[in-house]
């Protein structure tokens, strides 16, 4: 139901709608709506948007008072209007990885590390270089230790379930995934290093503190209020975790610190930038990915199931020799679109940023209106990627949607920050990883059904992505 066309005489002009109401004061009022009210983010949004009758409108974002000085944003929540967040010749992408605060530089060495840099900055193309060269000399050990992490994964979870009838995926799958990083980008599994098991728990509570302005984590709203949401917590309290998550890359990332030198890069910086990228960008957008992903199969059941084990274990015989390789998984069109549905229909990192460099017009499904320069926009991304005007059955997962014609839809995913049909260059802000994360994510879902015909979960929430819990595995008959 692509009916967004380039072609389409301009929408008519009109003046954006909503307003910022009492400073100080507004911004608060929006902010307890936002985390506690009925509905929670999705209904502050679509709430507005009934309100106004458009997916273009303006409004304050979380955390507002006292962290943030300037909580005013343009929301834009249709897929015409949420691309030009990607255009770097309209948007200015400084310090605003994060939206309307940064977190202290204290939590990342004292530098701004890659993902708060405009790509105007010289410092912008020679660390996405850096961490380009620390994805390709992966390559050869992505699928190898993939298979091994993930098989020990399984393992656990056969046994926990056989023990206790039921088995709770996200923590061990983030022992998993962080012990797979390690193995892929530094041949090293950081179990057999001083870290031993600690990095998940070391990461998540460093995050806390990057992230805690806009995280909801279940706890009585006042306290949040007060920790998180007013205050920023302070960068001391957590630099001994991070230190040891440093010295771990110290001691492992010796062939992309002699590069990020022949870049131009000094080692320390390069060690922050690295410790970022594998901990925050990656960890933190798997520990997302991955649970949702494996949510939204084990909720569509048996028959996709089945379907997934015949495409996935017919491809491997036939094109990878009883092994998974590039060839083969190229022959897998189910397997490649149930992951884009899943980055469609939940996109891991929902909130997108930019500052207007100039005056200029945007345009949703129905109405031009005018942006001025420095104004930030702000772009929901599940509402557009759930756009009725673009996507049929928006709400549902529909796991074959990208198959054959379907793939001509693929321009409207972007979870990478950008369209899935483009790709990450130096001088744009789309994400590095993007084709890692497409691949591992295709790794997930394959390794899943070369052991199991069907299993079924429980559905959780959790502060970030959904909590799921296996309640049945059953192994290959064939
Ligand atoms: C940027 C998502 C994995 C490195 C981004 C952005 C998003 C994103 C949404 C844009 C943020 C913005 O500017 O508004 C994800 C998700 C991941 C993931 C959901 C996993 C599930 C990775 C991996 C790497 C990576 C594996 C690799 C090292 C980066 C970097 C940027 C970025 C360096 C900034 C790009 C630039 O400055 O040009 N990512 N990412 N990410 N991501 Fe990822």
């Amino acid at each position: 139901m692509d009916s967004s066309s380039e072609t389409s005489p301009a929408a008519p002009l009109r003046t954006i709608p909503g307003s910022y109401g009492i400073p100080f004061l507004q911004p608060i009022k929006d902010r307890l709506e936002y985390f506690y009210g009925k509905g929670g983010r999705d209904e502050y949004f679509h709430s507005r948007l009934q309100k106004y009758q458009s997916t273009v409108f303006r409004a304050n974002m979380p955390p507002g008072p006292f962290i943030s000085s300037n909580p005013k944003v343009i929301v834009l929540l249709d897929a015409k209007s949420f691309p030009v967040l990607f255009d770097v010749s309209k948007v200015e992408k400084k310090d605003l990885f994060t939206g309307t605060y940064m977190p202290s530089t204290k939590l990342t060495g004292g530098y701004r590390v890659l993902s708060y840099l405009d790509p105007s900055e010289p410092r912008h193309a020679q660390l996405k270089n850096l961490l380009f060269f620390m994805l390709k000399s992966s390559s050869d050990r992505v699928i190898p230790q993939f298979e091994t992490t993930y098989t020990e994964l399984f393992q656990g979870l056969e046994t926990e379930l056989a023990k206790n009838g039921k088995a709770k995926f996200n923590d061990v799958g983030e022992q998993a995934a962080f012990r797979f990083l390690g193995r892929a980008y530094f041949n090293s599994n950081p179990e057999e290093t001083k870290l031993g098991t600690s990095a998940p728990t070391l990461i998540s509570s460093w995050v806390l503190f990057n992230l805690g302005p806009i995280l909801d984590l279940g706890l009585p709203w006042f306290l949040e209020e007060l920790l998180l949401h007013t205050f920023r917590l302070p960068a001391f309290l957590i630099k001994s975790s991070y230190n040891k998550l440093y010295n771990y890359f110290e001691s492992v990332a010796t062939p992309i610190i002699e590069q990020a030198e022949t870049l131009g890069v000094p080692k320390d910086e390069a060690l922050h930038n690295i410790l970022f990228a594998v901990c925050f960008n990656t960890f933190g957008g798997v520990k997302i990915l991955f649970p949702n992903t494996l949510k939204w199969i084990g909720l569509a059941g048996e028959s996709l199931h089945t379907q997934l084990a015949e495409e996935i274990r017919g491809a491997i015989k036939s094109y990878g020799d009883g092994k998974v390789t590039m060839e083969a998984i190229e022959q897998m069109p189910l397997t490649k679109s149930v992951v884009y549905e899943s980055l469609r229909i939940d996109p891991p990192v929902p909130p997108q940023y930019g500052k207007a460099k100039s005056n200029f017009t945007i345009e949703s499904h129905d109405a031009t209106f005018e942006v001025k320069k420095g104004e930030m926009l702000f772009g929901y991304q599940p509402f557009a990627t759930r756009d009725p005007k673009v996507f049929d059955r928006p709400e549902e997962f529909v796991p074959d949607r990208f198959v054959g014609d379907g793939e001509a839809l693929l321009k409207y995913v972007m979870w990478s920050n950008g369209p899935e049909t483009e790709s990450p260059t130096l001088e744009n802000k789309q994400c590095a990883g993007k084709n890692f994360v497409v691949l591992i994510t295709r790794l997930f879902v394959i390794e899943l059904f070369r052991r199991y015909d069907s299993f079924e979960v429980d559905i959780g929430e959790s502060a970030l992505g959904a909590a799921v819990t296996l309640t049945s595995l059953k192994r290959a008959s064939t």
